[in-house]
């Protein structure tokens, strides 16, 4: 309720001054660079491909940054990267390009030129949109992280990333906070295995701390925000923007935002895996392209391209108003 007034009054306000996004992340923002390295290509410059229809995001389609630039005609530049954290240094997890140093290396690339920004930076915004992994499975919530780090570390490596972004000459960040992952089947109250984590574990505890170290992670995100915008003194701005509320205003009133052929459904997921031991049956028992958008899920912990529609909407909506 709160989040679509404040997108609205935004929205009043539009001026449209945004011409260039750059995006880091993880595969709630991937659009192929996960694939294309697992292929065997490693991304270049000015690496531009978006699937399908060759390929699939991890939404089951076409990822969410895709219809920000359509709707707002925007230039999309998207460095994320499925199965990527903040930083492999504080949370090693698949070795993928991370946020503050693999995929700020595809942005200078591309973009700065003997420490110059090549951009407009009155045009560009920067949107970070990580710590899915970072505080996930493999991390904190199996208690595999390392014995020294801790989630205010994840917290300050997307904040320091906004830092080290400002020092190129960025001026404009969006820093999106993390969403309600205990909603989300993997993460679910139940002790079940997914093809994410095959083996029975303690979901009750999973439960709660995804619950827990989520929200921790966004107070200080929140905290950190509005620090930054203190030292940048006016000379910058940075965001955050609310994903956990808007994914709870879906999770909680499907029917306004969902709209497949069935019944809204927030709580299951369109894409199935029979056997949590065997990824090579996921398919089997898919939900129809005509169902697809009833679900906020694409699978066990994918939201699905319907929740990235309603994302790139409320994104635009933002941006217009800078
Ligand atoms: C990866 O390879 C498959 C099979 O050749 C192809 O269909 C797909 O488009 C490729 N994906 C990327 C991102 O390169
Ligand atoms: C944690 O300890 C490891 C190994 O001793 C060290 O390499 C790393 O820099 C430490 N990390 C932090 C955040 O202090
Ligand atoms: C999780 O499930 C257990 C057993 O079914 C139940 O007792 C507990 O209240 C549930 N916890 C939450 C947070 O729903
Ligand atoms: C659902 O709405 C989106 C716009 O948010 C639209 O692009 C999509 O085609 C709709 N899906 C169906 C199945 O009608
Ligand atoms: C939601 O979808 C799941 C499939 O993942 C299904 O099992 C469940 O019954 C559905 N719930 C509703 C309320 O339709």
């Amino acid at each position: 309720m709160l989040w679509l007034g404040t997108t609205l009054l935004l929205a009043g306000t539009a001026i449209g001054k945004i011409r260039d996004v750059v995006l880091f992340g993880d595969s709630f923002t991937d659009q192929s660079r996960q694939h294309s390295i697992a292929n065997g290509t490693y991304p270049g410059k000015n690496y531009q491909e978006i699937y399908p229809p060759a390929d699939t995001a991890a939404d089951g389609g076409i990822q969410w940054p895709w219809y920000l630039g359509v709707n707002g005609n925007f230039k999309i530049w998207n460095y994320a990267v499925g199965g990527a954290v903040c930083s492999e240094r504080l949370t090693p997890l698949y070795g993928m390009p991370d946020v503050s140093e693999g995929q700020m290396a595809w942005f200078i690339e591309d973009h700065v030129v003997q420490q110059r920004l090549t951009l407009d930076a009155e045009q560009l915004v920067v949107v970070i949109y990580v710590g899915t992994n970072d505080i996930g499975i493999k991390s904190f919530i199996t208690g595999d992280q390392a014995a020294n780090v801790t989630l205010g570390d994840v917290a300050e490596c997307q904040l320091n990333t906004i830092w080290r972004m400002r020092k190129l000459g960025a001026r404009k960040f969006v820093l999106n906070s993390m969403i309600p992952l205990h909603l989300t089947r993997l993460y679910a109250n139940s002790s079940a295995g997914t093809i994410y984590w095959p083996e029975t574990h303690d979901g009750a505890l999973w439960h709660r701390n995804a619950y827990e170290y989520v929200r921790s992670v966004n107070g200080m995100l929140r905290d950190g925000v509005a620090r930054l915008n203190r030292e940048f003194a006016g000379d910058g701005k940075v965001v955050l923007f609310d994903t956990y509320g808007l994914f709870g205003e879906m999770y909680g009133h499907p029917w306004r935002y969902l709209n497949g052929t069935i019944a809204p459904n927030a709580t299951g997921h369109c894409h199935q895996c029979p056997d949590a031991n065997d990824w090579r049956q996921c398919g089997v028992g898919d939900c129809s392209a005509e169902e697809r958008d009833s679900y906020l899920w694409w699978d066990e912990l994918h939201p699905s391209e319907q929740a990235g529609r309603v994302l790139a909407v409320a994104i635009e909506r933002l941006l217009l108003s800078w």
